[in-house]
């Protein structure tokens, strides 16, 4: 494959296709995009057309899904930006909804639009009194998550008839329910599983401490919230608010391909990154270290994990685009840390013990010749049970978190232009053409 620029500027690349391949030897020029930061892209949209090939890409390890400005992940340094911004600046400077404001609309907002969006948000945060009904059909011990998928799905239900996705107002509109509902839902579900009542949202609280608030306070009596433990919680909502096309983004996007329901769509998005090979890592995390138990028994996981008859993989560790330190993991572990110690906790067994695993693992030839990193699973869990949310409900909370990018890029998507119906195509090896044989006929 050879590259070379033709002279209007359009960079081309040269498929060289042998005698053997569909219609014989001959070249295919594809045009190659350059967009303003990370790798070209080769243009095959009309490939197929002109080779009668498709490209095999499982797990799209090296497949550009999308167009998109608003997050930019350079893998293989470690850098994460929202709309140009670095992470760690976002984190240490900004609040969620800051950050919320500037994935949906590309720049930080002004103290008036700022306070405009935020009370948009706020006035939005309670749900239709029906949707409580939908809990008590779920088992007292239903994983939050399935209730989740079940719930956000349901509210597709509440509003689909007033929803028309083509009209700018209405998609804006959907998108300040889902994050002003996500919290409300998200805590109705912590005090379903523990058989408490459910809390309204108060409208003189902000997001974070909103959650807290519904999670646990009671009619029963003043709940203060702790600022520190506020800041915590509103830092670890922004580290998990967006992050490029993975699997979850990428499962709103193809379903909102369709034109189907936004609400349905992050009940789509939900149900994927439920799985402990996406968003359920953090809840695997901490399973992982309690089963650890001490740092003596670290080598024997880290053997059980190099070992590829073992499906055990340590979780927290490893990326499908990060090949250094996730930058995001960086600023959880000096959080987890500093919020520890704020907390008044002189020694935290967990947070110790997940700082040997991450020191033994890092100087480990396998991870590091696979260039396995912790991720940003690998702390936020030890974070939020340091603030008292149960491990059941890690993975509700980065939902609620990653709600807010899933709609900056299914919005994204509706508006792009050449935006189409996802289809992804196959390579078949399955059974050629055969006609139907009667029992009779058949063998034994
Ligand atoms: C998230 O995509 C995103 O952006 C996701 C996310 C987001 O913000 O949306 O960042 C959030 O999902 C973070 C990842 C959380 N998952 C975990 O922590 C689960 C543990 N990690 C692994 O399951 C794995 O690393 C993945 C799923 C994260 C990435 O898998 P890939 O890209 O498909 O890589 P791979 O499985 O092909 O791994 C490459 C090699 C393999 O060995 P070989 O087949 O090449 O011999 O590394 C090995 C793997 O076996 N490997 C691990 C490992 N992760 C990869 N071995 C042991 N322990 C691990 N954790």
């Amino acid at each position: 494959m050879t590259k070379h620029f033709l002279e209007e500027d359009q960079e081309l690349a040269h498929l060289e296709l042998s005698p053997g391949t569909p219609g014989g030897s001959r070249t295919v020029n594809l045009p190659v995009l350059q967009g303003t930061l990370g790798p070209s892209v080769l243009d095959i949209r009309k490939l197929y057309g002109e080779t009668t090939c498709f490209t095999y890409d499982p797990g799209y390890t090296s497949t550009a899904s999308c167009e998109s400005k608003i997050t930019f992940i350079d893998g293989e340094k470690g850098v994460l930006l929202h709309r140009g911004y670095p992470i760690e600046e976002l984190a240490d400077n900004s609040t969620f909804l800051e950050v919320a404001y500037l994935l949906m609309e590309g720049e930080l907002p002004t103290k008036e639009k700022f306070d405009q969006f935020s009370d948009n948000i706020t006035f939005h945060t309670m749900v239709h009194e029906q949707l409580r009904n939908f809990y008590s059909g779920f088992r007292r011990d239903a994983h939050p998550m399935a209730i989740m998928v079940g719930v956000v799905g349901a509210l597709s239900a509440f509003y689909h008839d007033s929803l028309d996705i083509h009209d700018p107002e209405q998609r804006m509109i959907a998108s300040h329910r889902l994050i002003a509902k996500m919290p409300t839902i998200a805590a109705m579900a912590y005090k379903y599983s523990v058989g408490q009542p459910f809390m309204y949202p108060g409208n003189d609280l902000k997001y974070a401490e909103n959650l807290l608030h519904m999670m646990f306070a009671t009619p029963a009596g003043p709940y203060k919230i702790n600022p520190i433990v506020a800041r915590a919680l509103d830092k670890i909502l922004i580290l998990h608010a967006d992050h490029e096309q993975n699997a979850s983004t990428s499962t709103v996007r193809l379903a909102g391909s369709s034109g189907a329901n936004p609400f349905a769509c992050i009940a789509a998005g939900i149900a994927c990154l439920w799985g402990p090979a996406h968003g359920g890592a953090n809840e695997a995390v901490l399973h992982m270290l309690k089963k650890i138990g001490h740092k003596d028994r670290i080598p024997e996981f880290i053997k059980r994990a190099k070992d590829k008859d073992d499906p055990f993989r340590l979780m927290g560790f490893g990326h499908r685009v990060y090949k250094h330190y996730d930058p995001r993991a960086s600023v959880l572990r000096i959080t987890c840390q500093e919020l520890l110690e704020e907390l008044g906790y002189k020694h935290e067994p967990l947070l110790e013990l997940a700082k040997e695993l991450e020191k033994i693992a890092l100087e480990d030839p396998y991870f590091v010749e696979k260039k396995l990193y912790p991720n940003v699973d690998f702390y936020s869990g030890i974070i939020l049970q340091a603030i008292g949310v149960p491990t059941s409900m890690f993975t509700v909370l980065f939902a609620v978190a990653r709600t807010v990018g899933w709609i900056a890029q299914w919005m994204e998507m509706i508006e792009d232009p050449l935006q189409k119906i996802g289809r992804p195509r196959q390579l078949y090896t399955g059974d050629t053409l055969r006609h139907y044989i009667p029992f009779t006929q058949r063998g034994a």
